[in-house]
Order: structure tokens, then sequence, then C-alpha cells
């Protein structure tokens, strides 16, 4: 067994070193101690380990590996499971009837549902959709010097293509914003109890409003996702109700906080190494080869995690059956053993196997269409302003360990 020296205390993701830097941080953490333990206790008492691996070949190991798996309940004993507490029962409910959270027979069943509504051929029908969004949100800053990406243009944009595709109203996308932040709160690293209940009560809102569109269009069926689910549930029977509200809260949360980082976070990569904008905009053909260097090196998803489901020895660590993996596949994407320079951004990179929509099969279903969106966006911004300078160099990243997301991105621009 290799006997690691703990020089590292746990990784505090709330603290100021990671806040400050996070790479530099994660980077310690690759180098001294790559799977790191934290001994730690399940809400109820449950003792167990909490892993974090930063490594390239071991967070694809453990993605790729069915032993490491997502539903904790299946995998520890009776005695050790606790009762949810009811202030966080509909999350809880919410939760194990999304893909997201769970296995194989039910995660592969839940993902043929939808897998069909977002292959890249259908994506590629949506382009023109896409484009007239961006381009109607860029029409409506005619006129202004000074705007804001993140607000004006990168949270608007995924939100209405996903909004379209489901079949609900463009016009609510401000009450998903609220729904949404406090959904996406409770799966971040380390959530609080109270990030945990106004979750609960998003999840009852949010619910609550699937609820009525599902009968509206199981009475009016419509060319959208919502009433081909409702197909699914009523004539195969894949599907139950519940299921069909809560994949409805999935794909609108997982379909838009995610893009609107990789939207965002490419303008400020590009404002921040001004040469590789000016390359980008004399060879617009390496459009594609950027948009991945910018998932590379600002993933909007920064971590995963899975379970344990056997004891095992991991690179010469005991796991243990019911231990926690996180995997940061942000630094992953700069682990030096994979990535020539990795602490560089460079958008004529080829060889770019990173790992921001995970891997395995969990990988990100909505990975077209996020790259159509990112790629759409920043042509279209691109295009349309000549001049585009950051109004400041203090940037103003979210506290989120988890996503990767700007508070803003105040810009002037000029045509
Ligand atoms: C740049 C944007 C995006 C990034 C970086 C991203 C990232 C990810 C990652 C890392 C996972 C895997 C999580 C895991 O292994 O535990 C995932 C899963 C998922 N993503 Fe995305 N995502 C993005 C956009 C989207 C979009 C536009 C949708 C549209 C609906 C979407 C829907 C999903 C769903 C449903 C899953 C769960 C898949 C499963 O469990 O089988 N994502 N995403």
């Amino acid at each position: 067994m290799v006997n690691h020296t703990n020089e590292l205390g746990p990784l505090n993701t709330m603290g100021a070193e990671f806040q400050k830097n996070r790479y530099a941080e994660l980077k310690k953490y690759q180098e001294i101690s790559p799977v790191h333990p934290e001994a730690v206790q399940a809400l109820g008492g449950r003792p167990f380990t909490q892993w974090t691996v930063t490594r390239y070949a071991d967070v694809l190991t453990v993605l790729k590996d069915a032993r490491f798996v997502k539903e904790i309940r299946k995998i520890i004993s009776q005695d050790q499971q606790v009762p949810v507490p009811p202030p966080l029962e509909d999350l809880v409910k919410t939760q194990r009837n999304q893909m997201l959270f769970r296995d194989p027979p039910d995660h592969t069943r839940l993902r043929r549902l939808v897998n069909q509504a977002f292959t890249p051929k259908i994506v590629q029908r949506l382009k023109p959709t896409i484009q007239r969004i961006s381009t109607r949100l860029l029409d409506e800053m005619e006129g202004k010097s000074e705007i804001d990406i993140v607000k004006d243009y990168a949270y608007p944009l995924p939100v209405i293509v996903i909004a379209d595709l489901l079949g609900v109203p463009r016009e609510d996308h401000s009450i998903f914003k609220e729904w949404s932040d406090g959904f996406i709160k409770t799966i971040d690293i380390a959530p609080t109890m109270e990030d945990l209940v106004t979750g609960n009560r998003v999840t009852i809102e949010f619910r609550d409003y699937f609820r009525q569109i599902v009968q509206q269009r199981a009475e009016t069926p419509q060319d959208d996702l919502i009433s081909g689910l409702i197909q699914a549930k009523d004539t195969a029977g894949k599907l139950s109700e519940d299921e069909l509200l809560d994949m409805c809260i999935l794909l609108l949360v997982a379909g838009h906080e995610t893009t609107v980082n990789l939207i965002a976070n490419s303008m400020l990569l590009l404002l921040l190494h001004k040469n590789q904008q000016v390359l980008l905009r004399e060879n617009p053909e390496l459009l594609d080869l950027a948009i991945e260097e910018v998932l590379r090196f600002e993933p909007p998803v920064q971590a995963t995690s899975r379970f344990v489901s056997e004891d095992m020895v991991f690179q010469g660590r005991e796991f243990k059956k019911g231990d926690s993996v996180t995997v940061w596949l942000s630094a992953a994407n700069r682990d030096p053993s994979q990535f020539g320079d990795p602490e560089m951004f460079d958008i004529t990179r080829k060889e770019n196997p990173h790992l921001a929509f995970g891997l395995g099969n969990h990988f990100c279903l909505g990975a077209p269409l996020a790259r159509e969106e990112g790629t759409t966006a920043i042509q279209s911004f691109l295009e349309k302003f000549s001049h585009i300078e950051l109004v400041s160099e203090d940037i103003q990243w979210k506290p989120s360990p988890l996503m990767r997301s700007l508070k803003s991105l105040p810009v002037q621009v000029r045509r």
C-alpha cells in the first residue's frame, strides 16, 4: 500500500485561496495528493471518506468505471440509511427521478426518452432559430455603448432556446432564473442547509409550474419536447407523471445555467487574450477549436461526483463502499501529463480531449446543443462589434465551486 504523507488538509472550496485562484489550488492537490482523502460524516451520522480526484487519467477512470455510481441509497445498508428530513423531501424526491442522479437500468430508460431530441443532426436543425435569437438580442443593443454580456446576451440566449425546445413560454424566463439558481445550488460541492431548504421550495414551485404546462399540452399537443414526453408516458408507459415533471426541471436547469457560462467565459477569455481574439477574427474557421479550448480552460461545470459501490484499491488508496468521490474536470483539463502547455489559452490547440462534458454513461446530453449555441453566440457577437473592451480588469466570479460563473461582464462596444 502506498503511504502518502498528508501534507494537505481538506480542499476548502469556499476558502480564500480557492476563491482567489482555484486552478493553482487544484494544481497543488494534483501534484502532492492526486487522490486526496477527507474524513466526513453524512447527515444523520454515517462516517465515510470524501475523495478529491484531480489527475486526468484518474478522473477518466472514475467516470468510465461502472463501480462508481450515483445512487448511494442502493449501496449502503438499511441501518445506515437515515430518513430524508421533511424540509428537504420534495427536493430529494425530484432528484431521485432525474437521470443525472440515477444508475442503469433507470438511467438508461430515462435518457433514451430524450436522447433523440438532442442528437447533433436534430441540433443542426435548430441552428437558424439560435441565429435568429442571437441576432435579435444583438439588435436590442443598438445605440448602447456599454452592455453586460452576461445579463444582455449569455443568459437570455440559451434560456430562450431550451424554453422553445421544451415548449414553455419564453416570457417566463425571469421566473426560471430564480428557480434555476436555487436548484443548482443544491448540487454544489458543499451546499448549506439554507441552500437545500431554498432548493426544496423552488422545486415545489418548479413542479407546480410544469404541472400546468403538462396539463395544457395533454389537452392540446404541440410540436415540442413536453408533448413528446407526455406521449412516452401515456402510450408507452415508459415514464411516470412525477418523472415527467422532474425531467422538465432537469432539462430546463441543465439547458441554460451551463451554456450561459460557456458564452460568457468565451467572451472573457477573448478579451483577456487579445492576440487570440485577433487570430479568431482573422481566421473564423478556428471558431470550433476556440470553443473547445474555452471548454478546456474555463469549464462551465468544474466537477462532478460518484459513490464507491464496492471496496477497492484505487491508485494505492483504500476506497470503501459508500465513500464519495469528487472528480475535478477543471483540474483534469489542465493536467500537464495530458495537455502540452496546459496553462496557455490557445485557440489553435488541435489535440483537445477535455472533460468539460464529462464522460461515460452520463456524458452531457446537451453537448451538441451547447456547442451550437456557443459557436453561434461568439461568431455573431464578434461580427456585430469590431471593438470590445472590458470596463474593468476586476473580474467578478460567483463563489460557486461547482460552476464557473461570472457575476457580470460589463464591456464597452463599438461597431
Ligand atoms: C457548455 C454547456 C454544458 C456543460 C459544460 C455541461 C456539462 C455537463 C456535464 C459535465 C455533465 C455530466 C455530469 C456527470 O457526469 O455527473 C452533464 C450532464 C448532463 N447535461 Fe450538460 N452541460 C452543458 C449543457 C447542457 C445543455 C445545453 C443541456 C440541455 C438539455 C444539458 C443537459 C444535460 C443532462 C440532461 C445531463 C445528464 C446526463 C445523464 O445523466 O445521462 N447540458 N452536462
